[in-house]
């Protein structure tokens, strides 16, 4: 069960080799955070993560899970439930591609979507199945800005980010009073893995800032987090901007 701030006590990580992921773990690790399951494409990546993470003092445990498999989702996922309550899955995985090769290779392309917005949605949909039946926990998405407005760099990754934040605010209102908390995370640039080498937008952020922001919206069960919070007045002006304009606009 959570404590009475919120922090969970058992976790699951789907991407469990997510700088933004891990830096989340270790930080609720550090307050209250006892076991933790890291899902995951089997890697020397995801074994060194769980090792670091036991260093911290957690019990960690490592289980294997493609986003690309949504038919093995229901049995993956089933089993960790299995073995006990699970306080709050945090949905990390995802892939940015390569917005112009994957414009050339609409089967690249293809794989953008159905790695972050239909293997989300079914680990979505299990993982609140679960979590209702349980009756109670969190499940915290990572979205991302990039889903608030087509944008000409990365319209593709934008576009599997937008219907992945459609899908989790529904999910969210589904299960409104069952006890169970969806949280949409809306990260803009941070600077990772899967940012390496690519330009900084403005704003740019850390995975510690968006474990601090997770952390915080945890204790206050927000429904949607921005990251830097700035973001949420600047997005909400971008929004409303005309295509003309926002085509001419460096983003
Ligand atoms: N970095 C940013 O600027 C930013 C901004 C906003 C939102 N986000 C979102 O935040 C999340 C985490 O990103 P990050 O910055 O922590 O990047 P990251 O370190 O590259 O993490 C991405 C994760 O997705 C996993 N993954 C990719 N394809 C998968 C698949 N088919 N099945 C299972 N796992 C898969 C990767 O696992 P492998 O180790 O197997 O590759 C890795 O664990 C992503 O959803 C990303 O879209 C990132």
């Amino acid at each position: 069960m959570k404590d009475a701030f919120g922090i969970p006590q058992s976790l699951l990580v789907l991407g469990g080799t997510s700088e933004i992921a891990l830096a989340t773990v270790r930080r609720l690790v550090v307050r209250r955070t006892r076991t933790v399951w890291l899902a995951g494409r089997p890697s020397p990546g995801l074994e060194s993560a769980a090792t670091e993470l036991r260093a911290l003092g957690a019990e960690v445990r490592t289980l294997a899970f493609d986003a690309l498999d949504p038919e093995s989702h229901e049995a993956v996922l089933g089993k960790v439930f299995a073995e006990g309550d699970i306080d709050m899955v945090l949905l990390a995985f995802g892939i940015l591609g390569d917005q112009a090769h994957d414009e050339r290779e609409p089967v690249a392309a293809v794989r953008v979507a159905q790695t972050n917005y239909t293997g989300a949605v079914s680990a979505g949909l299990v993982s609140a199945r679960a979590l209702q039946t349980q009756g109670h926990g969190s499940l915290v998405v990572l979205s991302s800005v990039a889903g608030e407005r087509a944008r000409r760099a990365d319209f593709i990754y934008g576009s599997s980010k937008a219907g992945l934040d459609v899908f989790a605010q529904g999910l969210g209102d589904a299960l409104h009073g069952t006890g169970v908390h969806v949280m949409v995370v809306r990260p803009g640039f941070v600077r990772s893995r899967m940012t390496a080498g690519l330009e900084e937008a403005p704003l740019a952020t850390t995975p510690e800032a968006v474990a601090t922001a997770i952390e915080l919206g945890l204790r206050r069960r927000s429904e949607t987090v921005w990251v830097p919070g700035a973001l949420r007045v600047v997005m909400s002006a971008v929004r409303h901007l005309p295509r003309a304009l926002v085509r001419r606009l460096p983003l």
